[in-house]
């Protein structure tokens, strides 16, 4: 630990419930590395006291936060400023204070993005096929979409993944195709895509021994990536890789959606590898909470 001086940074987590958050590992394991003068503490804010706690950000001058369940979207009213991201989304993961002016960021999406990019995965012309239409899944729909040739959503509330797709043909000006989630629409659109990502909570611990997609549908020629990281390998992912597919983890995206907040806090490139080995200690030495 880096020792706490008069001019530390704080940065933090809020959410609740926020005690099995990794972030406060990842992030001063980079500050350490770094060399940096920052902390970053975990606070657990309940809904009724989310507007004081953003108070207390301007008061305290807090430097920077991440905003987690339940609070992502309900945080949006108190920023003064909002990146694309979170202007499409609503939904806020991190929070740059600059002298008193709060700026929203939202970086699950391009979390995403760089997960497949660092780990050498082409987009451009391929089809992408997005399993869900929750507050990860749009955000990954809505900084994919322009990167990817194809783009299919299909999620259990057929609702929400046609509105979506209706509203990113809209706002981005590309064709983007919303389906109910059933085993033909998955067994359809799977035969033709070039990457599956899961971005529904199924195969999450303690329900681990689950996944939607069944495993005879999965090819060597198909790069895999679930957004669940904790277990680290899914059911999904170990089905993928037994089939010859790429995988993706999980804890790709989470690392490099923390890295693109380090970046907003300090302006120094993050140390991904450090950030990565930060983030598997921790999983297992929790035991992955089988
Ligand atoms: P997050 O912020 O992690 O995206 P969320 O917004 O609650 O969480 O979204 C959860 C996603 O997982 C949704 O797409 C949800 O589908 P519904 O919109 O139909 O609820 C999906 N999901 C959760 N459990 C599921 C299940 N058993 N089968 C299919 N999809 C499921």
């Amino acid at each position: 630990m880096m020792a706490i001086s008069g001019k530390t940074r704080v940065c933090g987590v809020i959410g609740d419930p926020i005690e099995h958050t990794l972030s406060p590992t990842i992030h001063n394991a980079a500050f350490n590395h770094l060399g940096l003068d920052f902390v970053f503490l975990a606070f657990r804010v309940k809904t009724a006291d989310l507007e004081n706690a953003l108070r207390g950000m301007r008061g305290l001058g807090i430097h920077g936060l991440n905003v987690t369940m339940p609070h992502k979207n309900a945080v949006t009213a108190y920023l003064d400023e909002l990146d694309e991201a979170v202007k499409f989304l609503g939904s806020t993961n991190t929070i740059l204070n600059k002298d008193g002016k709060l700026s929203g960021f939202n970086t699950d999406g391009v979390g995403a993005l760089k997960a497949l990019r660092e780990n050498g995965i082409e987009l451009a012309e391929k089809k992408l096929l997005l399993l869900g239409a929750g507050g990860a899944a749009k955000a990954i729909a809505f900084s994919l979409a322009k990167e990817v040739g194809e783009l299919v959503v299909l999620n259990r509330a057929d609702g929400k993944s046609k509105e979506l797709a209706e509203r990113l043909t809209i706002t981005l000006d590309k064709k983007v195709v919303g389906d109910a989630l059933t085993p033909d629409a998955i067994a359809d659109n799977l035969q033709d895509s070039d990457v599956l990502i899961n971005a529904t909570s199924v195969g999450m611990n303690p329900a681990a021994n689950q996944s939607i997609v069944p495993p005879q549908l999965l090819r060597s020629d198909l790069t895999v990536m679930d957004i669940v990281y904790n277990p680290v390998e899914t059911k999904l992912a170990k089905n993928a890789k037994a089939a010859g597919a790429k995988v993706i983890s999980g804890v790709e995206m989470l690392i490099y959606q923390g890295a693109a907040s380090f970046e907003i806090w300090t302006g120094h490139s993050a140390p991904i590898k450090v950030m990565r080995k930060a983030a598997l200690n921790k999983l297992s030495n929790a035991g992955e909470r089988k």
